[in-house]
């Protein structure tokens, strides 16, 4: 059995960087970060020996803590009120997400702003929170078809969005202008890893994509991977199962932007094993019957 792992996948520059800076952190004070760090169970259990306890909101903290801003960024607010309590920042907002923070704050000086991604999802209410109270997400086509007329529309990208969903919305906006203001805030990290894993699914025979199941990015991966071959979502090695590689010649391995290398390395170890494993069997046969 042939194991091929995807050029890029696992960690992408702005969850590598979060991390590393909260593992600096970490060993000079009582550390806790807003939200959990990434969505993988094992990385945040990890951080938690190390230290780094998850809060929900800045309140939990004291005076003299740090407190870790992760990559998907917050409010302007949130940075208030953790000034007013002495609350030490260490802000890990991607500096991708940053840019789109800093687009959106400008655009709403002179336009209606329209960020295209999940209303619910921390880095979008991050982005809405920049560009102020009037600032609108929408997640479907249908809901920008349904916006009233404009004289000036900005709209950005949930950095995470797939492209066609944001131009598809674009193109619809300009029905509801006279003038449109376009910043593509898509990320490639996550465009490259899905192009590079549906190349790699329609080679293969089965793909693992190793990732946390709470994870849209993981999910939107083994989404792609299951159009063109057979796809397990797995989080750690513990989860593989022997009967899934039966008669299997080629598999390919992903991973989600919050898996780390030594996860993956353990899936691919594990693979490898079951593979021995599965030859030794064979063998074994062959030494019966002779
Ligand atoms: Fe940043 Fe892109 Fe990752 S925006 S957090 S590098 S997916």
């Amino acid at each position: 059995m042939k194991i091929i792992r995807a050029e890029k996948a696992g960690f992408c520059f702005g969850v590598k960087r979060a991390l590393d800076m909260a593992e600096r952190t970490v060993l000079s004070s009582s550390t806790a970060s807003l939200g959990p760090l990434i969505h993988n169970k094992q990385v945040v259990e990890k951080m938690e020996k190390q230290g780094v306890r998850v809060v929900g909101e800045v309140k939990e903290t004291e005076a003299g803590d740090t407190l870790i801003i992760r990559s998907h960024g917050v409010p302007p607010d949130i940075y208030q009120e953790a000034q007013r309590l002495q609350v030490e920042v260490v802000d890990a907002t991607c500096p991708f997400v940053q840019k789109a923070q800093r687009l959106a704050a400008e655009a709403s000086k002179t336009s209606q702003v329209i960020v295209v991604g999940d209303r619910q999802h921390p880095e979008v209410q991050g982005i809405l929170g920049w560009a102020g109270v009037h600032s609108i997400a929408i997640e479907k086509l249908e809901e920008a078809s349904e916006l009233p007329f404009y004289e000036k529309l900005s709209v950005l990208a949930q950095t995470t969005q797939p492209a066609a969903n944001f131009h598809s919305i674009v193109d619809e906006l300009r029905k509801h202008t006279k003038e449109l203001k376009v910043h593509n805030t898509i990320c490639n990290a996550t465009e490259e890893r899905q192009t590079v894993a549906r190349e790699l699914a329609g080679k293969v025979d089965v793909m693992i994509v190793v990732g946390g199941k709470n994870s849209a990015n993981t999910r939107k991966l083994a989404g792609i991977c299951s159009e063109h071959t057979q796809t397990y979502l797995i989080e750690t090695a513990d989860e593989l199962e022997n009967n899934w590689f039966k008669g299997v010649e080629t598999v390919g391995l992903t991973a989600g932007a919050s898996t780390p290398d030594w996860i993956i390395e353990e899936v691919n170890k594990k693979m490898s094993n079951m593979e021995n494993n599965e030859m030794n069997e064979i063998m074994n046969m062959e030494d019966w019957a002779a």
